[in-house]
């Protein structure tokens, strides 16, 4: 494995009583594709015409009729299956998180080693924003994300495309992928990883590319500043204990990954490693950027990351869980913290010619 790291020598801090100012307006909210059933249609009694408004009707109905919990709502297609919210600040959040990841890769959209992509596939594509990145950087190649959230904006490349669908049931794309993506995913969305990589295998041309671009929510620090008793420590010992009792562990474990493709039968397989930092710490600028996101992402975010996990898995109630991420916001605005989240970028070939 890779282990080289970028230059994340913490910046000097010269007042490290003082906190960071929480931007919540740091980037605008992607659009609801509100357009997206206007596509779809069925055959609807003898008739023999394409009955769309009804069709429209029950499909509109299945996949806007978002699950309301917790002050938040969440997916209606294949309900339940996915624990965060899909509201508007969840899709600001999920916006300033890309950002965050991007920035931290070396504002790289993809690593597979692939000249001249024709058929690229995003599975979890969440707001889409990778696709139309990767839409608009190769004109000449067709893009498609899959989600279970109409969380996409209807402005999008005449070469991006998505679809509402559970990555979960049988895929049967009608051409092979040359490359194959998910972002931040394992291991809290799909059941079975194995089955996704023996999936991906199946779809991807000889010779293509799966990536996953994954973290691991537990901090690190290289420099000891993340102490024995943080709370954000507690927060995320608690988050590992929920996610275990519904049989997952929330995190990215590379070399775990690297062996299912490579049971999967993907060779060439390799990891690189990245630090996104928390908190605008970092000298690097590129870094201290994305550190900027890390901690907008988490001061945003750990409320509806906790909703259904604290409350309907560990059986907390609302307040206990209220004041516990009032302490972890406070501290995690600490200028003293040099936290970042390990990122792996994991890349494996299918076998055979391009
Ligand atoms: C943390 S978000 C990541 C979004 C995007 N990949 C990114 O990095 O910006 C995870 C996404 O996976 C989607 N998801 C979860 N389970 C899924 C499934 N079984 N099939 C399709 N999408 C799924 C969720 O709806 C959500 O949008």
């Amino acid at each position: 494995m890779e282990t080289a790291a970028p230059d994340l020598s913490v910046m000097s801090d010269t007042d490290a009583s003082s906190v960071y100012t929480q931007n919540t307006s740091i980037l605008s909210m992607a659009a609801i594709d509100e357009d997206a059933q206007s596509d779809i249609t069925s055959m609807s009694g003898d008739s023999g015409v394409w009955d769309v408004e009804s069709s429209t009707n029950s499909v509109t109905s299945s996949i806007f009729n978002y699950e309301e919990a917790h002050g938040r709502t969440y997916h209606a297609f294949h309900r339940g299956q996915y624990l965060f919210p899909n509201d508007s600040s969840e899709i600001a959040r999920i916006e300033v998180k890309y950002h965050a990841v991007r920035l931290s890769i070396n504002d790289t959209i993809f690593f597979a080693p692939i000249e001249d992509p024709q058929n690229i596939l995003d599975v979890g594509t969440g707001t889409g924003i990778w696709c139309v990145d990767v839409a608009d950087a190769y004109p000449n190649a067709t893009v498609k994300g899959i989600d279970l959230s109409p969380i996409q904006p209807s402005y999008i490349p005449s070469n991006c495309s998505f679809e509402i669908a559970d990555a979960e049931d049988e895929w049967t794309f009608s051409q092979p992928f040359d490359l194959i993506h998910t972002r931040i995913m394992i291991d809290f969305t799909l059941k079975s990883w194995p089955t996704f990589f023996n999936k991906a295998y199946e779809n991807l041309s000889p010779g293509g590319w799966v990536e996953c671009q994954e973290f691991d929510f537990h901090r690190q620090s290289d420099d000891d500043t993340i102490k024995p008793d943080s709370r954000v420590k507690y927060w995320e010992e608690q988050v590992t204990v929920a996610f275990n009792r519904i049989g997952m562990t929330g995190c990215c474990n590379p070399e775990l990954t690297m062996q299912q493709m490579r049971n999967a039968g993907f060779i060439n397989i390799e990891c690189r490693n990245f630090k996104l930092p928390i908190g605008p710490w970092a000298k690097d600028p590129r870094l201290k950027e994305a550190g900027t996101f890390g901690l907008v992402n988490l001061l945003e975010g750990m409320q509806g990351l906790s909703a259904k996990l604290f409350t309907d898995v560990l059986g907390w109630d609302a307040e206990q869980l209220d004041a516990l991420i009032t302490e972890c916001r406070h501290e995690l605005r600490q200028k003293r913290v040099h936290a970042y989240y390990p990122i792996y970028v994991i890349t494996g070939q299918k076998a055979g010619a391009v």
